[in-house]
């Protein structure tokens, strides 16, 4: 069956490659795809925002199946654009997306599901939300409650940062109507984790958990980015810990949605932190993130086209989802000066012989191709991924891979995974 994958990051390139190696796949297109997602099926020039577009292309191919990756497109509703033409897809509906798309409804939800979370109020008028934060004082969490490209969040170690955050979200507008409400809530400490639930609206498959290492410098210090590097699965939570976080996070939250009118078919990625009072939710994701997704696919035996169609045709209460034995781990290298600004159209060698390296696979997210060479066109360059039978193997490798591709500005985090293998074993 030909398949339709939209986005162009590290995130389709691994669902492209992993769609890839299913015995049912015929032809694989992406839109638009990116460097490398050209080595494994036919990159097609539409913007992943070009419903129209897409569904015309779709129609005309006879496409199968369409797996959507990023959260803009399913925010803004491309899988009911699809299924009102009659055209099969995967993911969440514009109204179970706006779990992502609205920090203020997804804390709503969560106050009334009584899923674990940070304690919070929701404001669209700055001067009762400066007079709350004055009232709590620092620490304190600020968010811009629509999608603002992972820019919308400030962690505010003092007042001052934090009516400094407030005038940017609502007196100067950067998010514009992104930041029309603003979630502020209590701030906590420890460990974060991304747990990953398949649904098919009714059943669910809870994936092992992942960590992302969030910001730029080591250990845990400067910006937010994208993402820097990610770890399956993270050998300190216990199987009680994540039955908790089956029972008291994913369940109630999908039954909460269905109870909305918007159940749930897609991936649902809480973030969450495992603080000192305990597992708390720090938001939800309406789709794989990027780079958890490299490091799952990975690790996943299944054939991802029957997981993912299982989902999408409601038939998760009778699939069975298989993992391979060992951890999988991917190192982001990124372009120097992201996330901030950083020059692109520099050319990227060794990718040959990084992959030479037993257990790797190196997927592009910010790629393009010029004539012949590749060149990095993003601030995310590559994700070098990895399997080993021990979290120590997995990186190992990675990071031998990693030194043997080149470009100039090259930058990545020395230390993915280090704080995991730090703490005790479960
Ligand atoms: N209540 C909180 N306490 C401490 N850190 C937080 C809190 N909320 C968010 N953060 C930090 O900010 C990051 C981004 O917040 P998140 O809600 O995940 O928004 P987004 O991913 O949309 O930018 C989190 O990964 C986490 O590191
Ligand atoms: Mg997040």
């Amino acid at each position: 069956m030909d398949v339709l994958v939209i986005g162009s990051g590290g995130r389709e390139h691994s669902l492209a490659w992993k769609l890839k190696q299913s015995p049912r796949i015929g032809k694989l297109y992406i839109a638009p795809g990116n460097g490398g997602t050209r080595l494994v099926g036919e990159n097609v020039l539409i913007d992943a925002m070009d419903f129209e577009g897409l569904a015309k292309f779709a129609k005309e191919k006879n496409i199968a199946f369409t797996v959507v990756g990023p959260d803009n497109p399913l925010g803004e509703g491309i899988v009911d654009f699809f299924k009102q033409r009659g055209l099969r897809v995967w993911g969440p509906v514009k109204a179970a997306a706006h779990i992502e798309g609205s920090k203020a409804f997804a804390k709503r939800l969560m106050r009334e599901a009584g899923v674990p979370t940070a304690e919070f109020e929701v404001f669209s008028n700055h001067d009762d939300a400066l007079s709350y934060v004055r009232e709590r004082g620092a620490p304190i969490v600020i968010k811009a409650s629509g999608l603002s490209l992972g820019k919308g969040v400030y962690v505010c170690s003092t007042l001052a940062e934090a009516e400094a955050a407030l005038n940017e979200i609502m007196v100067e507008r950067v998010f514009k109507d992104a930041g029309d409400e603003v979630v502020i809530e209590e701030y906590l400490d420890g460990q974060e984790i991304s747990i990953h639930a398949l649904s098919d609206g009714k059943d669910f498959v809870l994936f092992p958990p992942s960590q992302d290492h969030k910001q730029i410098g080591e250990n845990d210090t400067g910006k937010n980015t994208g993402g820097m590097g990610a770890i399956v699965p993270v050998p300190w939570v216990g199987a009680e810990a994540l039955k908790d976080i089956e029972t008291r996070v994913v369940r109630p939250t999908l039954r909460a949605l269905a109870e909305h009118g918007a159940p749930f078919v897609g991936i649902l990625y809480p973030g969450l932190k495992m603080s000192s009072q305990g597992h708390k939710v720090l938001e939800f994701n309406a789709r794989f993130g990027d780079p958890e997704c490299q490091v799952y696919t990975r690790l996943l035996k299944t054939d991802l086209l029957d997981a993912l169609e299982a989902s999408a045709d409601g038939k998760l209460g009778s699939a069975k989802i298989e993992w391979n034995s060992g951890f999988a781990v991917n190192i982001v290298l990124a372009s120097g000066g992201y996330p901030d600004a950083y020059k692109k159209g520099f050319p990227i060698t060794g990718i040959e012989e990084a992959e030479k390296v037993p257990g790797v696979v190196v997927f592009h997210s910010g790629t393009s191709n010029q004539g012949e060479s590749l060149i990095t066109a993003g601030g995310r360059v590559l994700g070098v991924s990895a399997v080993g039978d021990t979290l120590k193997e997995a990186l190992a490798r990675a990071y031998e891979a990693v030194e043997l591709i080149h470009f100039e500005g090259k930058y990545f985090r020395r230390d993915i995974g280090r704080k995991a293998l730090a703490m005790p074993m479960r």
